[in-house]
């Protein structure tokens, strides 16, 4: 078992000479935001359960560490996990591993369906805006849930959970993953209103039905589900990483290169490309395969804003902004998810980005082009968002506290320089 070391991590930075064209094949790894809940949901099934696809990313290490420290087996070897989840016998998750990520409050609906409690902390995660777990909180005790907060800790329990309509305020896509997965334990049906539908809850869904669940509705937003199902282990795999492929796609198109992606259904990818070709760029989509190639400098688009699926994902808008900052011409990005998402776009600055932020908005007027200098990480997305400006520069980039990034890219800056990038990682 490797530990993922902080320390570590703090030295570690990428040194990028910017100004090579991306260009080759790629194919993308399984999807970090479908991983990690079908990793908790694997708890539901008391079984052996094979993954294909798992990222080899920091997150997945935590998550398998969240589930051996609660009694499970958990063994990973390059993209292939084998979880068994026959010996669970805790449902608290240690705060120090709750405080690692977001994903970790996944655990609550697992465990509320296997062991009738669950025990957390306040989740950690990317500092892109407050993230409260009300929605999450909410739902859960429509479902029959008790909820007490003591000492800092969420105490969950509920061994007679029963089905019920419940409608989110938003389309959250954790509250509705946790909501799936809590119902599984719930008398009767459960029917979600207004539930997220991002493709990584199709995912979820296709997993836990793998393992005889009966659910449906997922990718739109009225999903059911019958509770009290005979659960069992399942194999499966994990589907490609849409926002690992829209992250590749943009390094290609903001360097004028040319770039094959593969591994992934490209249908996620619609509105991103819809964006790429307003920018200038060359694209033909296949049903698993994308072709782009990038002009020798981008188009602003006027007006971009980010929505929950299918509109404009979030997890893109700190590397779409970084290529508004060397286009032609004004970029208006409206951030709609998160309150706190453009402090990659305050970095940039550094590099010659000329940037005004209001709340929400950013204005951005595009630089003939960005001049390299050191930059520091503070999220996993506008991590990536400053390697691909980076990319872009002129001269040497240093981006610090690539802990953030490593959290969602494998091998990132490896497989950045297969494909043409002069970039080293560097202590
Ligand atoms: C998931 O986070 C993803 N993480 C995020 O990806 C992604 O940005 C986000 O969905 C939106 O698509 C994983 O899947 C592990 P939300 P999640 O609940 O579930 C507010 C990345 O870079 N909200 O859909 O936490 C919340 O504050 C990460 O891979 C509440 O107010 O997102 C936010 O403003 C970053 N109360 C909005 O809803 C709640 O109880 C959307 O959050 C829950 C959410």
């Amino acid at each position: 078992m490797e530990y993922v070391s902080e320390v570590f991590f703090e030295l570690e930075s990428y040194h990028i000479r910017g100004g090579n064209p991306i260009r080759g094949e790629y194919r993308v790894n399984g999807a970090k935001n479908a991983a990690l809940p079908i990793l908790a949901a694997s708890i539901v099934t008391g079984g052996e359960n094979l993954f294909d696809g798992c990222p080899c990313i920091s997150d997945v290490a935590v998550m398998r560490e969240i589930l051996e420290t609660l009694g499970c087996k958990v063994r990973q070897d390059k993209g292939q996990v084998l979880a068994d989840t026959s010996g669970l016998s805790d449902w608290q998750v240690e705060k120090r591993l709750m405080e690692k990520m977001r994903s970790s409050i996944f655990l609550v609906g697992p465990l509320l369906t296997r062991c009738g409690r669950a025990i957390v902390s306040q989740p950690g995660g990317c500092a892109i805006g407050k993230r409260p777990v009300d929605i999450h909180k909410k739902a859960l005790s429509q479902l029959g849930a008790e909820i007490e907060e003591k000492d800092g800790q969420l105490i969950f329990s509920g061994s007679d959970l029963r089905g019920t309509n419940i409608v989110l305020d938003f389309p959250s896509v954790g509250a509705t993953e946790n909501v799936m997965m809590a119902a599984l334990g719930a008398k009767g049906e459960t029917v979600i209103h207004n539930g997220a539908k991002e493709p990584e809850i199709i995912d979820l869904q296709n997993y836990l039905n793998s393992c005889g669940a009966k659910i449906k509705g997922a990718g739109t937003s009225r999903i059911v589900i019958k509770g009290r199902q005979r659960l069992h282990g399942s194999s499966y795999e994990i589907m490609g990483d849409r926002i690992e492929a829209g992250t590749f796609l943009m390094a290609a198109a903001g360097t004028g290169g040319e770039l094959v992606l593969r591994g992934l259904e490209t249908d996620s990818l619609k509105c991103l490309i819809r964006f790429l070709r307003y920018a200038g760029c060359r694209v033909r989509r296949k049903p698993r395969e994308v072709w782009l190639r990038g002009p020798g400098r981008l188009y602003a688009v006027e007006k971009l804003q980010t929505g929950p699926y299918p509109e404009f994902p979030t997890d893109l808008q700190p590397q779409f902004s970084a290529l508004m900052t060397a286009a032609a011409g004004r970029t208006q990005i409206e951030e709609r998810i998160f309150e706190n998402r453009f402090k990659s776009l305050r970095e940039l600055t550094k590099m010659g980005a000329d940037i005004e932020i209001f709340q929400r908005i950013a204005i951005i007027k595009g630089a003939e082009c960005l001049k390299g200098a050191p930059v520091s990480a503070e999220d996993l997305r506008g991590g990536a968002a400053l390697v691909l400006a980076g990319l872009m520069a002129q001269g040497e980039t240093i981006v610090e506290n690539i802990k953030f990034i490593e959290r969602g890219y494998c091998d990132f800056h490896k497989e950045l320089k297969k494909l043409g990038a002069d970039i080293d990682r560097c202590i």
